[in-house]
């Protein structure tokens, strides 16, 4: 079992990147299955019934979400029904759509869940115990889970890879949008990295006009961020599981530029 797995993918130019990289990265690496993260594909807010459809089409088989899942109201219109895309698991109860899904490719079964970080971000419930209950209620029925755990502190997403070490097969980072260097297979076997980075405007900040985010930094009033315009950056994750244990045996950071991302 090979996971590509795509950082947060911010606005039409993170689009146009993955249009660009995932028909070359499909070639080099040939990954069992594609999961990205979806929470800022639409005008770096959230996502859109077409969009979603889009990744799909281009070969996405999955799409995690985050803290800005809920900022098109289109979402709320096909998020209960379509079962490839999860949103934070720690959400209120009642909240619609679903904190992890079982993407079926072939004959292979991948089970990815999103759970969000609380430090610097809204008081969710607790994701540790909600990642417990998750794993407690898949009863060790399925060999690869991957979490993708939407936090802003390191420090909060490498509690969670030690945390699920051994218990599951990947912990991967979003949400800070900046790819870490700390790619690693923990001691008991879970791949991990604290984030994979985003897909999207290469020049602003996070993907926003850098303009508009100075001039917050600088002034400290109310400013409208946009999303960037200009060429891209794409950064990803490769990881491969064992097929006996489902545990992690190797994970690859993937970052390219507009500039140069040739496929040898
Ligand atoms: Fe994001
Ligand atoms: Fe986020």
């Amino acid at each position: 079992m090979r996971i590509l797995f795509i950082g947060d993918i911010v606005g039409s130019v993170g689009r146009k990147a993955v249009k660009a990289c995932l028909p070359g990265l499909k070639a080099k690496y040939n990954p069992t299955v594609v999961i990205a993260n979806g929470e800022n594909a639409a005008g770096g807010r959230g996502i859109t019934s077409a969009i979603a459809k889009e990744f799909f089409e281009l070969g996405v088989h999955g799409i995690t979400m985050g803290n800005h899942t809920w900022d098109q109201k289109d979402i709320f219109d096909f998020i209960d029904d379509e079962e490839r895309i999860v949103r934070p698991a720690n959400f209120p109860k009642g909240t619609p759509g679903r904190g992890h899904t079982t993407i079926k490719v072939k004959d292979q079964e991948l089970v990815i869940v999103n759970l969000q970080g609380r430090t610097f971000l809204p008081p969710l419930d607790c994701p540790f115990e909600k990642a417990d209950a998750i794993l407690e209620s898949l009863k060790k029925k399925h060999k690869y889970i991957l979490v993708d755990f939407h936090a802003e502190a390191t420090s909060e997403k490498l509690a969670m890879g030690w945390h699920l070490d051994g218990r599951v097969s990947a912990v991967v980072g979003t949400h800070t949008h900046v790819q870490t260097h700390d790619e690693r297979i923990l001691p008991s076997g879970t791949a991990y990295v604290t984030d994979v980075g985003m897909v999207g405007p290469r020049d602003g900040i996070l993907g926003m006009d850098r303009q508009a985010v100075l001039q917050k930094f600088k002034t400290q009033l109310p400013v409208r961020f946009v999303v960037d315009e200009g060429k891209w950056h794409f950064h990803a994750v490769c990881i491969d599981l064992d097929p006996a244990t489902g545990l992690g045996t190797k994970i690859r950071l993937i970052r390219m530029d507009e500039d140069q991302f040739i496929f040898e």
